[in-house]
């Protein structure tokens, strides 16, 4: 421990939540329906129905919520906008007092010294905008993206100094577009690229129209980011890892920072039939839009083997967001996914890997020279509450310590680390799994189907995190 280098002073010790899962109101005060709204009605595509209609009530709770945070020491809180509040159709006039909701959340964070780190898309695009050309498999989607976007720079600018554009573009477009688990719930990998690739465009275009403004601070996007490692030594598993890392993760992040898609995969897509479609001018746009920082949201590694062009899996890509399952998945012909046998998993079966993270960081600094915001790690778990109304989630310290360790060597190697923003502040909704995976270090008491009285209670790792902010990660 003596060699380790102490985090920097201004490290942004945080935590994360993200609209959907926390705010609940989903139809106050003038805020249309995001697809989302609509998806969780279908009957079959959530844990027990469960829908965040209520969330963790967040909307009416917020000054309690920072409270809290305050209480904590927590110096920033990474939080997205809905989209849909700003501009309930997507797009036209402003609802004011959407807006209203996030200035007086804003207000209220630095009120209490807390910086907030605003997420312009947290994966809840306006059902206006769905309806209206089919959302991300439109090119309409740039612009009107940036429009919002532009609104956020001129209202919040001077308050807010970093800016997260999408969140886990890999995972929404992988999950809406080919597994199907999100909306809009398809399954077809043309469509899949084609919406990739104007995200992609949507996500420089929004960062060269905040350059535009002379909006202050720093912005860049939100990468689901599982180093791939190869089960053994074999050249060809070897190979095959490689090739995952270029399909899973390059893929995305050489083009917010160089502009351009990995020759290997972008090759491999042509044969396929499909790549998308790039129409001059947008190399460009793609070039000049590029980040100041990467963010980060790890949870886990990925281990691969050889896969025959006959082999196993359906070309489907694998991300940090899909479920758990034991069916045998990977690329024919690029990679097939292995269990590893060092690492151990959560309930929820996603490895639990602090050293892949360290890992992940030196790949990412070395290959891309930014530096890095963690925007979310985390471990879901179930936690109980004790008939004293206590926590003791020692599982949940150890995660996060280990993980902070692995920062903290990370930083030693040489990498620029801005902060680690937990996964999550409170307990809120996951996407598919409903209120029984928790990840917060503030208990909720809800459950699926019962709100109860949404109470609030801090567990163990709240007073965790709150010694570690405090001493600066200098007793790990
Ligand atoms: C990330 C998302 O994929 O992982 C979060 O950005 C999400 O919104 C988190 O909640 C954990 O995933 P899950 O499926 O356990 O809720």
């Amino acid at each position: 421990h003596k060699r380790l280098s102490p985090f920097p002073k201004d490290f942004l010790w945080g935590s994360a939540s993200a609209a959907y899962q926390v705010e609940g109101a989903w139809d106050k005060d003038g805020k249309g329906p995001s697809v989302w709204d609509e998806f969780v009605r279908i009957p079959g595509t959530t844990f027990k129905e469960t829908n965040g209609d209520v969330a963790v009530d967040h909307y009416h709770r917020y000054k309690e919520d920072v409270a809290l945070m305050a209480e904590q020491g927590l110096k920033a809180y990474r939080f997205s906008i809905a989209w849909s509040r700003v501009l309930p159709t997507g797009r036209g006039e402003i609802n004011e007092q959407g807006l209203q909701f996030y200035d007086d959340l804003i207000d209220e964070l630095i009120a209490h010294n807390i910086k907030p780190v605003v997420t312009l898309y947290h994966w809840d695009i306006p059902q206006g905008l769905q309806d209206a050309y089919g959302g991300w498999e439109s090119r309409q989607i740039i612009e009107d993206f940036t429009t919002y976007a532009a609104i956020l720079f001129e209202r919040f600018n001077g308050r807010v100094h970093h800016w997260v554009t999408l969140n886990e573009q890999n995972v929404f477009i992988s999950h809406g577009y080919q597994l199907a688990y999100h909306p809009p719930g398809v399954s077809d990998e043309k469509r899949m690229y084609n919406a990739n690739h104007n995200a992609n465009l949507a996500n420089a275009s929004a960062i060269n129209k905040f350059r535009e403004l002379g909006t202050s601070g720093k912005i860049g996007p939100s990468f689901a980011y599982g180093p791939n490692y190869a089960i053994d030594a074999h050249p060809k598993n070897e190979l095959a890892a490689l090739n995952a890392e270029e399909f899973n993760a390059n893929f995305w992040m050489d083009i917010y920072v160089w502009g351009e898609y990995p020759k290997a995969i972008f090759h491999w897509l042509e044969e396929q039939g499909w790549a998308p479609e790039i129409l001059p001018g947008d190399t460009e746009l793609l070039k000049k839009g590029k980040p100041d920082f990467m963010g980060v949201n790890y949870y886990r590694t990925m281990t691969n083997a050889f896969n025959p062009i006959d082999g196993v899996g359906h070309g489907k890509m694998n991300t940090t967001g899909e479920k758990g399952t034991s069916e045998e998945k990977g690329v024919p012909g690029l990679f097939k996914i292995q269990d590893n046998p060092y690492l151990e998993k959560t309930n929820w079966d996603w490895e639990i890997d602090p050293t892949g993270l360290r890992i992940g960081l030196r790949r990412i600094a070395s290959r891309y020279r930014l530096p890095i915001l963690i925007t979310e790690n985390g471990l879901g778990e179930y936690d109980s509450l004790t008939d004293d109304k206590e926590i003791h989630d020692e599982y949940r310290i150890d995660y996060l310590r280990q993980h902070s360790l692995a920062i903290q060597e990370a930083i030693t190697d040489g990498v620029e680390m801005l902060g680690y923003c937990t996964w999550s502040f409170t307990d809120l909704l996951s996407w598919l799994n409903g209120y029984q995976k928790r990840y917060g270090f503030v208990y909720v008491d809800r459950e699926e189907n019962d709100e109860k009285e949404l109470k609030r209670y801090k567990k163990d790792s709240f007073y965790w995190y709150q010694k570690t902010i405090k001493e600066n990660g200098a007793n790990l």
